[in-house]
């Protein structure tokens, strides 16, 4: 199922996204139902992959996306009107900015500011810092360059194929649920104005240019649109705009109640790509994202009336945890919430004797297993659905803290009839 293997597929390699699922994921759904879907859900967008895949098999399907990055990325994937003619001309002027502008242009800063926040570059006050000042300039280079391209899709296009070059500019790596400065970030060979135009030339030639000739032929034959169905903010008040029985199959695959902040760990493209501007908007967009991190305070939340999630705070109240970490308590209880509003609308918007689709793990916090495929099946139960099956996709890891007591955490796909 993992993203990896879309790594090298036409279009889905735009971007290497690891938090989400490859194609042979979609496929073999549509290879398992009785039906084909007229009309699909996906509620949790990120790069795109299930709207994508539907697209190219004429299935349309609505989808949601909250963070403007992967709002981005997915639409720029889904956007299928380019042209290999237009695609050069935009190229060639790419580089020819790129070739002249060191020499036009002594201080790009002048012309393109620095992103928003403390440690973009090296200050005294800092120990450690994001990018160097010179990959830093290459990067302000090249966002001045792609922004002569006066035409928003190829601007967007662009956009997306730096993104994908700026963890390799950068100091730091995802690791998991954090940015980490990479071991060597202070004695590694510092990538100049140069390298840094030369890596995202390579990936626009390399790998997005075939691509689009393949588009470009693809548009003959594909009547379905499903960028304009792709709809940028967060699905628990977006979904109340689908209409009632309109949906004949949701997949989906919601952030994981592991206490990973999605806003964190896509920082230096949400900055990089002036796609949030200041703190305010940083903390906005943390508070629109499902209750799954503890990025936010989530205040004095109830607990559900689910037995397998009653069972787990009766374990966990015996360990008096209760008293000492209330702000993960919380996260768990705002996300079970989520889920609960989230089930209430599918079976608004889904017509009867539908399949979904959804594939989440298992998380643990406080020595004690959270069993979330059960207690999402036990919600969803209660709105109606009947459980088909639990299917094991594979065992995840449990982080360092929990893995004394709990060595693997079933990852899984869930699937209901409505
Ligand atoms: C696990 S990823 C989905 C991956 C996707 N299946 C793929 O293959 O790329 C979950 C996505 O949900 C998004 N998300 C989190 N909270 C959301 C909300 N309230 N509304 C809409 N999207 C949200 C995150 O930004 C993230 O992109």
């Amino acid at each position: 199922m993992q993203f990896n293997k879309n790594k090298t597929v036409s279009i889905h390699q735009w971007y290497p996204f690891v938090e989400g699922y490859s194609k042979e994921f979609i496929e073999s759904i549509l290879n398992e139902i009785e039906y084909i879907p007229e009309s699909v859900l996906e509620p949790f967008s990120g790069s795109g992959t299930t709207a994508l895949e539907l697209q190219f098999k004429n299935i349309s399907c609505i989808s949601f996306e909250v963070s403007p990055f992967m709002h981005l990325l997915s639409s720029v994937k889904l956007y299928n009107n380019y042209n290999v003619d237009t695609f050069n001309a935009f190229l060639f002027n790419l580089k020819d900015t790129l070739a002249n502008l060191p020499r036009r242009v002594s201080n790009i800063r002048n012309i393109e500011k620095v992103p928003f926040g403390r440690t973009i570059l090296k200050s005294d006050s800092l120990k450690k810092w994001n990018f160097h000042d010179e990959s830093l300039d290459g990067i302000l280079d090249v966002k001045y360059a792609i922004s002569l391209v006066d035409d928003i899709a190829y601007r967007d296009l662009f956009r997306i194929a730096l993104a994908s070059i700026l963890l390799e500019v950068s100091n730091v790596f995802r690791n998991g649920k954090c940015l980490s400065y990479k071991k060597d970030w202070q004695t590694r060979k510092i990538l100049n104005r140069k390298d840094v135009h030369n890596l995202f030339l390579l990936k626009v030639e390399n790998v997005i240019k075939n691509d689009i000739k393949l588009l470009e032929d693809l548009s003959h034959t594909t009547r379905i649109n499903n960028y304009d169905q792709l709809h940028f903010g967060d699905v628990r008040t977006n979904i109340l705009e689908v209409e009632d029985n309109s949906i004949d199959l949701i997949i989906t695959s919601p952030p994981y109640l592991n206490s990973r902040d999605y806003t964190d760990i896509y920082m230096l493209e949400l900055k990089v790509l002036d796609l949030v501007k200041n703190y305010d908007e940083l903390n906005n967009l943390r508070k629109n994202t499902l209750r799954s991190h503890v990025q936010v305070k989530h205040g004095e939340l109830c607990d559900l009336d689910i037995p397998t999630l009653q069972e787990y705070f009766t374990k966990i109240s015996e360990k008096k945890v209760l008293l000492w970490n209330n702000d993960l308590l919380n996260m768990i209880r705002g996300y079970f919430l989520d889920m609960d509003h989230l089930f209430k609308q599918f079976k608004r918007v889904m017509q009867p004797e539908k399949y979904i689709y959804f594939n989440v793990a298992n998380s643990a916090y406080f020595e004690e297993e959270v069993k979330v495929d059960i207690i999402i099946s036990e919600i969803a139960i209660r709105h109606g659905f009947k459980l088909v099956e639990i299917r094991k996709a594979r065992n995840l890891k449990s982080s360092s803290q929990q893995s004394e007591a709990i060595k693997s955490l079933r990852e899984s796909v869930i699937i209901f009839k409505s």
